[in-house]
């Protein structure tokens, strides 16, 4: 059985996560999460919250004592702790420098130290910035476009300097726009549906032209799992964005 250490796990994707892996009896997963206003203890199952395999801890990821701590206990490491909301990183972007950069350093960190099986940074296509090709693969340059997208490169590419300089088992994924259960409403799909419950208009920014690629929560969950149980040495450094991971996973391993 392989311990898996879940930050940000009361999320959005992080609980569709956790909901997924538990029902497998090969994992055990220990969530780290700070409860910030988007996490939320509800999105976990029935299942998840009666499971003996659970556990749920309550912290920071930057909080270096309790992840040296918590790295003890686990196999894999799979970081989906971020602040994510763009607009809020344009009024106030000290949480995003301090969760999405600060504390995925002291994941990667902690991480090197104890030598464990497997790091999965959960990075995000915001860090390509505006398509200068479409379709959009992982060689699409870096070009991040506001605060949130900054810091999440800063990580990603701190990431993959670990792998490269120490090589570390690390792997980064960079989803496009997820949605599905469990969602804040603060997020585009939710944000809209309430407000037409409401009967409140529904903004669209610029022209309404622009065009967005989405993926549906369980369809990202299925692929993370497929990252989780692939041959580690044929995967270790890639960058993947979902769409691609089986296609990819299977031209290494076979
Ligand atoms: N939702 C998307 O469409 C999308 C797309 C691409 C990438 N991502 C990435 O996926 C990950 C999860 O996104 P989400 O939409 O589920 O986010 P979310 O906002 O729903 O959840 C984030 C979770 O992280 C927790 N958290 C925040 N700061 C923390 C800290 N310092 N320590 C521990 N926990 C902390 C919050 O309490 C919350 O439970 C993020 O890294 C995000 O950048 C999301």
């Amino acid at each position: 059985m392989k311990t898996i250490l879940v930050t940000g796990g009361a999320g959005f994707i992080g609980s569709n996560f956790t909901n997924e892996l538990i029902k497998d009896p090969n994992y055990k997963i220990i969530v780290l999460d700070k409860l910030t206003y988007s996490g939320n203890l509800d999105n976990f199952s029935d299942e998840t919250k009666k499971s003996p395999r659970f556990s749920f801890v309550r912290g920071d990821i930057a909080d270096r004592a309790l992840v040296r701590k918590l790295m003890k206990k686990i196999d894999i490491v799979i970081n989906f702790a971020a602040e994510t909301h763009i607009d809020r990183s344009i009024v106030n972007y000290d949480p995003f420098v301090h969760t999405d950069f600060i504390g995925s350093y002291v994941l990667l960190d902690e991480f090197r130290k104890a030598q464990k099986e497997r790091f999965i940074q959960i990075s995000t296509s915001e860090v390509y910035g505006s398509a200068q090709i479409v379709p959009m693969t992982e060689e699409h340059p870096i070009a991040p476009q506001s605060p949130y997208a900054a810091t999440k490169a800063a990580a990603d590419r701190m990431a993959y300097a670990f792998y490269k300089t120490y090589d570390l088992p690390v792997v980064i994924v960079r989803p496009f726009n997820n949605y599905g259960p469990n969602q804040y409403p603060e997020k585009l799909i939710p944000f809209f549906i309430t407000n037409a419950w409401e009967n409140k208009p529904l903004y669209v920014y610029g022209t309404g032209k622009n065009t967005r690629d989405w993926l549906y929560v369980k369809d990202c969950v299925r692929a993370l799992k497929t990252i989780i149980e692939a041959d580690i040495k044929a995967i270790k450094g890639e960058v993947f964005k979902q769409r691609k991971v089986h296609e990819k996973i299977i031209q290494h391993t076979f």
